[in-house]
């Protein structure tokens, strides 16, 4: 056994938990979260099971994309704390065993960043290189404007520059020119510094973005990948067990780039956003063949490797890679409001309310998540069923106030509600129903439930590391994989239908003899195994998790 190895890769089978400081919980009463009251919160968060922190931007920032547009790499916004506040809420996550990583937004600054403000103010200026400029819009490369509600163009012209620079996201998010070997060197020293205040690793904010300088005129020519490469070994010189989270939503072919390719020396883990968008597709069509698909066309090459799996983000729930009919499905089935929809490709909705409050196919929604291969990530809100507020504009509609109690502002707030940064979810997924205090008393909630998930998740290593196989079954709507490491193996299996079935999963290799553990069921029943087929009861979105091989003081208990 070598449960040893599962600490040194740690992100492997981490539990992340993404979190904006700002609506976590406000602890001084101005209707903005803090970090004082995230750090009142660690123990909470602790309690849950999760291992890794993951905030959101934090630093001063002119808010304008949430935080995603940045004017210091080196501080703290003032509404949200100070540095000291920001160690001492290291300090006590690791206190508690809890890693934290931050997320890293330099494909672009704020237009208000001082760099820019230089930039743009001679070509003489020596920050001018730091940006990408042109006197004309380029034809190459193809203009890919991420946000097409507000912008269409991906180059602004800039009067007092007297040139056009170049912006993927919003035209006040100037990107920067990462060719710039003085741009890399300051960027390494901005990951230098949050590792010296103690955290684990980034998030990288739209990697693809970061790295596109191909074709841009005045640019010299690098290989972009190089630039991953450098800041990953920068990092392993600084601190060996850093790791990198890259936000890459590409089809499967083109991701081992970012992992490095076979020698696997750029970021470590990369969100599935493929797999994710066909558990969406399954979902809506009460059919595990898309999910099927997506997994067998998920591969890990290298060993320290991982994918991050993930049911919501912060971002819209993007389905950009379905085909436009597979679009319409899910809009169908989980968004058919035109307010509930976003950018011609997304559903600005959190999961609860897409399924319409099902306690049990949401349970169904996060068991599935929790098992498939790879490190399963959760948004705030998530472990207790909150909703999103579509009274909050455009993606913004899920980074609502953090529910704690039923009382004001739902606990998160002393403010007077029209000071809040946000205004709270209200009806149905409102604080009243859906808040953490009661069901952290409540045996049988969601958060109860969760708990008793992630403990079993972070019990069964064969899920992060084991390799997986989808299992044949001869239900149309039932998912079943099985993950098998150091000769132990787990098989799950997911009902995403709402009818009851008898199902047969044919499960490959399994020793003569050998028993059933049911790892979810709490009384831990044993099934007998009939040759290589297992013959299973699914109520309407039933799932089980199953240990295969005879229990005994190896395996967990
Ligand atoms: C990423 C973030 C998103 C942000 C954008 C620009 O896609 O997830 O929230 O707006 O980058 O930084």
């Amino acid at each position: 056994m070598t449960t040893a190895r599962t600490s040194d890769l740690w992100w492997k089978s981490a539990i992340v938990y993404c979190l904006d400081v700002e609506t976590f919980l406000d602890w001084d009463g101005d209707g903005t979260g803090d970090l004082i009251g995230l750090t009142e919160r660690i123990d909470y968060l602790a309690g849950i099971g999760i291992s890794c922190l993951w905030l959101m931007p934090f630093q001063p920032s002119p808010n304008r994309d949430d935080g995603y547009d940045i004017t210091d790499y080196y501080g703290v916004d003032p509404r949200l704390g100070s540095l000291g506040d920001f160690v001492a809420m290291i300090r006590t996550a690791k206190d508690r065993g809890m890693r934290v990583i931050i997320d890293l937004v330099v494909n672009h600054t704020s237009d208000r960043h001082p760099w820019f403000r230089a930039a743009r103010s001679s070509r003489t200026s020596p920050f001018r290189d730091w940006y990408v400029w042109s006197d004309d819009i380029p034809e190459e490369p193809k203009a890919e404007v991420v946000f097409p509600d507000a912008e269409d163009s991906i180059w602004a012209w800039d009067e007092k520059a007297g040139q056009y620079y170049l912006h993927h996201f919003y035209s006040h998010q100037p990107d920067l020119n990462i060719a710039n070997p003085k741009v890399r060197e300051e960027l390494a020293r901005i990951v230098g510094f949050w590792l010296e205040l103690g955290v684990d690793g980034f998030r990288v904010d739209a990697v693809p973005f970061l790295l596109e300088t191909g074709g841009i005129a005045g640019n010299v020519e690098i290989d972009p990948h190089d630039f991953l490469r450098d800041l990953r070994s920068f990092m392993a010189r600084r601190r060996g067990d850093v790791m990198m989270l890259g936000e890459v939503n590409l089809p499967h072919k083109d991701l081992q780039l970012f992992f490095g390719g076979p020698d696997g020396d750029e970021v470590q883990l990369l969100f599935n956003f493929i797999l994710m968008q066909s558990i969406y597709l399954s979902l809506a069509r009460q059919d595990a063949r898309p999910l099927a698909k997506a997994l067998r066309e998920t591969v890990r090459k290298t060993d320290d490797q991982q994918y991050a799996n993930f049911l919501r983000n912060h971002d819209e729930l993007t389905l950009d890679k379905l085909t436009d009919a597979q679009r319409q499905e899910v809009f169908d089935a989980f968004g058919p409001e035109p307010d509930m929809q976003l950018f011609g490709r997304g559903l600005r909705r959190r999961l609860p309310s897409m399924l319409d409050g099902d306690e049990q196919r949401i349970r169904m929604a996060y068991s599935l998540l929790f098992s498939l291969p790879g490190t399963p990530v959760l948004f705030y809100g998530e472990e207790i069923g909150m909703g999103e507020n579509l009274a909050i504009e455009g993606r913004l509609s899920v980074r609502s106030p953090m529910q704690w109690t039923d009382e004001k502002n739902g606990g998160f707030s002393s403010a007077p509600p029209s000071r809040l940064r946000r205004p709270v979810v209200e009806g149905r997924f409102g604080p009243l129903a859906v808040n953490a205090a009661a069901q952290r008393r409540d045996p049988d909630s969601l958060l109860t439930w969760m708990e008793r998930l992630i403990r079993r998740r972070r019990e069964t290593p064969e899920l992060a590391w084991g390799a997986w196989h989808v299992l044949e079954s001869d239900v149309v709507g039932v998912f079943a994989h099985r993950c098998d490491w150091e000769g132990r193996s787990v098989v799950a299996v997911h009902n995403l239908g709402a009818d009851p079935c008898i199902v047969r999963v044919e499960l490959g290799d399994v020793p003569e003899g050998a028993t059933l553990d049911d790892l979810l069921d709490e009384r831990g029943a044993l099934d007998e195994i009939d040759g290589a087929a297992l013959e299973l009861k699914l109520g309407g979105y039933g799932y089980r998790w199953f240990r295969i091989g005879a229990a005994d003081q190896r395996t967990p208990p």
